[in-house]
């Protein structure tokens, strides 16, 4: 027993039971890692870093700035009644607070562009239905403001049904609140004979409207586009005209509430960009044409393609050498678009180089529709511009656009849509822009 109690450790062990750890497999070493991860929960940290990760690229990409320094710069006007306004928001939709934000910058690989909520007034027009067209099929939410003056349900019920549209009939005279992140502002009659029909609405329109709008776009700090027109060039003496050029305009003329109009307009949106930061855009529209005009509405492109289809004298004022230049509708919303999401203000002339005086134009429409069709003359209309030619390099510079589409390749598209609406063989709102 005793024995049994004296230390031995100093006697030597046999050698072949000491201690020789195991050589072990090359694939230990790759597993290691995992098992580590898999241990104590670690998997579960990783997974919830991720998804933070996700969630901060989704709400912030680095390419909301138009610096692209990746910053998302919070403006001097931003108070803390807006941000408990709009926090039920995601910041990218929210607009508060982006002054910067190009929505058109890169996106994370991986991530799908997020779709904006987008104000397009007059967008039951001409122009505006054809710009909610291309917005809606990239991908945002369209809330169209008209008081369908000039305006159509047809040109935009192909969108009834779809959640991501709205129509809203309200005249821009009146305010409005709506969460937006972008204005399209296109609310005016366009042709002269809509805007000489009642010049008081046609200012109101231009000013209060505009002035409406503006005020909007500042509360949600929403980036505002003008649709302003080569009507503030008035009867030019440069040619062709330049955006530097301030124009020879009547201010007492039957044509000054549209041209004095969108001048006061122009106006209206620089001193909200310059004295309350708003980030504008004013994009200055020459001659456009294209399916879903109105068919009346005395514009000369549509007067000439109505007249010969109904087989009537294609009426020109003047002696027909006054010059306009034509742009087909899809190229303008490109350029609309890109102006938005560019990061210049303006003002772009946006329209298409190519001069026709309007004989020219009216052999062109012969030559589509009717080579019989007879031309009639008649006395020219009160300050009637004698030429009107944009240039365009400042929108090819900057916003890399250029228009496309020919006059003889767009004319014939537009002249099917007349056809079917002056003889019936209609499927209203069907009329794309595409060639
Ligand atoms: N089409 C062109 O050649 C051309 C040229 C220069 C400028 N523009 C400008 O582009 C914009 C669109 O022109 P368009 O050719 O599509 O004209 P349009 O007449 O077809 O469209 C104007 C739209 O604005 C709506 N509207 C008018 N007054 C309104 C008001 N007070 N409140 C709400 N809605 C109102 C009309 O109902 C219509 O839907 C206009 O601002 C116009 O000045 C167009």
């Amino acid at each position: 027993m005793g024995s049994e109690l004296i230390f031995r450790g100093h006697e030597a062990q046999p050698m072949a039971d000491s201690y020789s750890p195991k050589p072990l497999k090359p694939w230990f070493y790759v597993a290691r890692p995992i098992r580590y991860i898999l241990r104590e929960q670690r998997l579960v940290f990783v997974l919830v870093g991720i998804a933070i990760a996700t969630v901060g690229f989704t709400f912030f990409p680095t390419s909301r700035t138009s610096h692209g320094n990746g910053y998302v710069s919070i403006p001097n006007t931003f108070v803390e009644h807006d941000l408990a306004h709009y926090s039920q928001r995601p910041l990218y939709q929210q607009g508060v607070g982006l002054k910067t934000w190009n929505s058109g910058g890169k996106i994370p690989l991986g991530l799908k562009r997020k779709g904006l909520r987008i104000v397009v007034t007059g967008g039951a027009g001409f122009v505006g239905s054809h710009l909610v067209d291309r917005l809606i099929e990239r991908g945002d939410s369209v809330i169209v403001v008209d008081n369908f003056f000039t305006g159509r349900k047809e040109n935009v019920m192909h969108h009834f049904g779809n959640p991501r549209f709205e129509l809203i009939r309200h005249d821009v005279v009146e305010p409005l609140l709506l969460e937006v992140d972008q204005i399209y502002h296109l609310a005016c009659p366009a042709s002269p004979v809509h805007y000489k029909f009642n010049p008081v609405k046609t200012i109101k329109t231009n000013v209060v409207g505009t002035l409406n709008m503006l005020g909007l776009a500042k509360r949600v700090g929403a980036r505002f586009l003008l649709t302003s027109t080569s009507e503030v060039y008035g009867d030019p003496l440069q040619h062709p005209q330049v955006e530097t050029y301030w124009g020879n305009v009547n201010p007492i003329g039957v044509r000054s509430c549209y041209d004095e109009g969108k001048r006061t307009a122009e106006t209206l949106t620089m001193d909200y960009h310059r004295g309350a930061g708003v980030e504008v855009r004013i994009a200055r529209i020459f001659n456009t044409y294209g399916p879903r005009m109105c068919i009346d509405d005395g514009r000369v492109v549509s007067n000439f393609v109505a007249q010969a289809l109904r087989k009537q004298p294609l009426t020109v004022y003047g002696d027909g050498k006054q010059t306009r230049s034509f742009q087909y509708v899809s190229d303008l919303v490109e350029g609309l678009i890109r102006l938005m999401e560019g990061e210049h203000v303006g003002p772009f002339n946006l329209g298409n180089p190519g001069e026709f005086t309007m004989l020219e134009l009216a052999k062109v429409v012969q030559e589509s529709i009717d080579p019989d069709a007879k031309i009639e003359y008649r006395p020219n209309t009160e300050d009637d511009p004698h030429k009107r030619k944009p240039d365009i390099t400042k929108a090819k510079e900057q916003l890399g656009w250029e228009p496309k589409v020919s006059l003889r390749k767009g004319l014939p598209l537009m002249v099917k849509d007349f056809r079917q609406r002056i003889f019936g063989d209609h499927k209203e709102g069907g009329a794309t822009t595409t060639i």
